[in-house]
């Protein structure tokens, strides 16, 4: 309650904090705005899919770029996928229910695990789980089953970590994890790093906790130790980071920090706490990892990414896009671990108010950039980029605020009705097609291929030219 004395003054401050940012396009003070807002967010983004045109393919973005057809390798569609399955999930739109699915079945491949030929030769194990998870989040919210003859959505999840749990994708290599790369001629197949073992273990978290089984709470269990065994997660300050090359035990740790990388640690976590029924040791990584990312991530309760966002032009088309998915997986952390609800809803509705603050562009006049902490809009096209990456944030951020409003992830046992198939995948696991020797610009599921562009400027990535030489 405002005092007698002090009300005057402290009204005319609040109008003064609260006066929208001159020609600001987006409201999101109460719900009704939040749902209005994600739906004209939906609408923007959706301009930059072209899936369902005639002579296009469902699922990808314009892209990808060695093929000269656009910016986006094929994850980012199935990161979007994803998007849309949570915006239909916190909204209750379902106007773009078809579009996803038909979307989502299109790039399964003949394998139904995510492998589809077009992409094979190119493929990360961090690109494959993208769309692992998509599908698994379109099971946990009760996305529109498939017809039955098609693949369904927990079957799809279970595939992917089943490719990527079997033998011919691990080697003894720095004690085990993951590759970065599924092929053996590809750049970043020497490399081990975060964000592929991550997606494995958010994966093998939330199957545990969806299915009850606890074949995959032992990989992601096992997982988790993995990277911290080989010190991608700090031991003091809980920082994440990029990875390491086998041919150094992946001791030479790239120490760049990606905020989707800590966050796909933390929403797995949360899962392994929920699935754990309340574990010590998963609530002490909850909070451990919860801390380092606000710390690192949200600077003045914005969203803001590390590495690149303070250099212009230095985020590549993929860092675009982590902010959603960093918003999104810390407003299920809320759902999942209870504890943290208080400590993460506030600062992602701050982060999400500058987020839409700066949406003020274009002919529109609402058109989002990527400079959240600046507010103020900055064309995309600074970055070389359309912007689909940018708008996702946006609409990522601003429907996540509702999760608290929506059902949280159900369960085979809680409501799910998404039918599984434990031996999912496994018919079509290894790349068979023959690859040709593909270069460093071809491909960016990870982070770390603008650092090979920037490698010569920063000395800090000169590992990458060791890779180079060697
Ligand atoms: C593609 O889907 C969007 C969203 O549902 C719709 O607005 C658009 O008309 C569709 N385009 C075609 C060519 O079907
Ligand atoms: C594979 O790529 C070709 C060429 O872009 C395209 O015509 C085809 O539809 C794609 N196949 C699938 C299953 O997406
Ligand atoms: C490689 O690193 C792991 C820890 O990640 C360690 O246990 C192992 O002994 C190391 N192997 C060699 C050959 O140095
Ligand atoms: C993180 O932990 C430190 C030390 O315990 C504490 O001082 C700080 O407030 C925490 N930060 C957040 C954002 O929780
Ligand atoms: C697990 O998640 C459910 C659903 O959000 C929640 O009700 C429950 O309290 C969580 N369990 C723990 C141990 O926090
Ligand atoms: C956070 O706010 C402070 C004080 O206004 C400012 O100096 C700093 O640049 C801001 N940080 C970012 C990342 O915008
Ligand atoms: C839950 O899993 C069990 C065992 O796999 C299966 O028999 C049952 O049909 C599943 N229930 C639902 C609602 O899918
Ligand atoms: C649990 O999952 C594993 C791995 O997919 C599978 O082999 C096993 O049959 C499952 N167990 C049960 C009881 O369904």
């Amino acid at each position: 309650m405002v005092s007698k004395i002090f009300s005057r003054r402290v009204l005319l401050l609040l109008a003064a904090t609260f006066q929208p940012v001159l020609g600001q396009y987006y409201k999101i003070d109460t719900d009704d705005e939040i749902r209005e807002s994600a739906r004209t967010l939906a609408y923007d983004l959706m301009l930059y899919y072209e899936g369902n045109k005639t002579g296009k393919v469902p699922g990808i973005l314009p892209g990808p770029p060695d093929d000269g057809l656009g910016d986006y390798y094929w994850w980012e569609g199935g990161a979007m996928m994803g998007t849309y399955i949570d915006y239909w999930h916190l909204t209750g739109d379902d106007s773009y229910n078809a579009v996803i699915t038909e979307g989502m079945l299109h790039q399964t491949g003949p394998g139904n695990n995510y492998m589809p030929p077009n992409h094979t030769a190119s493929l990360g194990n961090d690109d494959q789980g993208f769309w692992g998870m998509s599908a698994m989040l379109a099971a946990e919210v009760k996305f529109p089953d498939p017809p039955e003859d098609k693949p369904q959505w927990l079957a799809l999840a279970q595939a992917v970590f089943n490719t990527q749990a079997a033998s011919d994708r691990r080697d003894e290599t720095c004690n085990g994890g993951l590759r970065w790369q599924v092929p053996i001629s590809n750049i970043g197949y020497d490399y081990k790093n975060t964000i592929a073992n991550g997606c494995f273990f958010n994966l093998g978290a939330r199957l545990a906790r969806y299915t009850q089984n606890e074949t995959y709470a032992k990989w992601a269990e096992e997982t988790f130790d993995w990277l911290w065994n080989v010190n991608y997660i700090d031991h003091e300050i809980w920082s994440v980071y990029d990875g390491g090359h086998v041919k150094y035990n992946c001791t030479d740790i790239n120490k760049a920090q990606f905020s989707y990388n800590i966050a796909i640690l933390l929403q797995g976590s949360a899962f392994m706490y929920n699935y754990t029924n309340g574990d010590g040791i998963w609530r002490d990584r909850v909070t451990n990892l919860l801390n380092a990312t606000l710390r690192d991530f949200f600077p003045n309760n914005t969203a803001y990414e590390v590495p690149c966002e303070g250099r212009q032009g230095a985020c590549s088309t993929d860092m675009l896009s982590f902010k959603g998915y960093v918003h999104r997986w810390l407003s299920v952390v809320a759902q999942v671990a209870p504890f943290t609800h208080d400590t993460i809803m506030p600062v992602l509705r701050q982060s999400t108010q500058a987020a839409v603050n700066q949406c003020t562009g274009g002919p529109t006049g609402r058109k989002c950039g990527f400079y959240w902490s600046s507010g103020q809009f900055v064309d995309p096209s600074v970055d070389g980029t359309t912007g689909a990456g940018e708008q996702m944030n946006v609409l990522a951020a601003v429907s996540s605020l509702l999760r608290g409003k929506s059902e949280s992830p159900t369960t085979n046992q809680t409501g799910g009705t998404s039918k599984g198939d434990y031996g999912a995948g496994s018919s079509f696991n290894s790349v068979t097609t023959p690859l040709k020797p593909i270069g460093p610009g071809d491909r960016a599921g990870a982070a770390i291929v603008t650092f090979l562009i920037l490698g010569g400027a920063l000395g800090m990535f000169g590992w990458m030219s060791w890779d180079r030489g060697g």
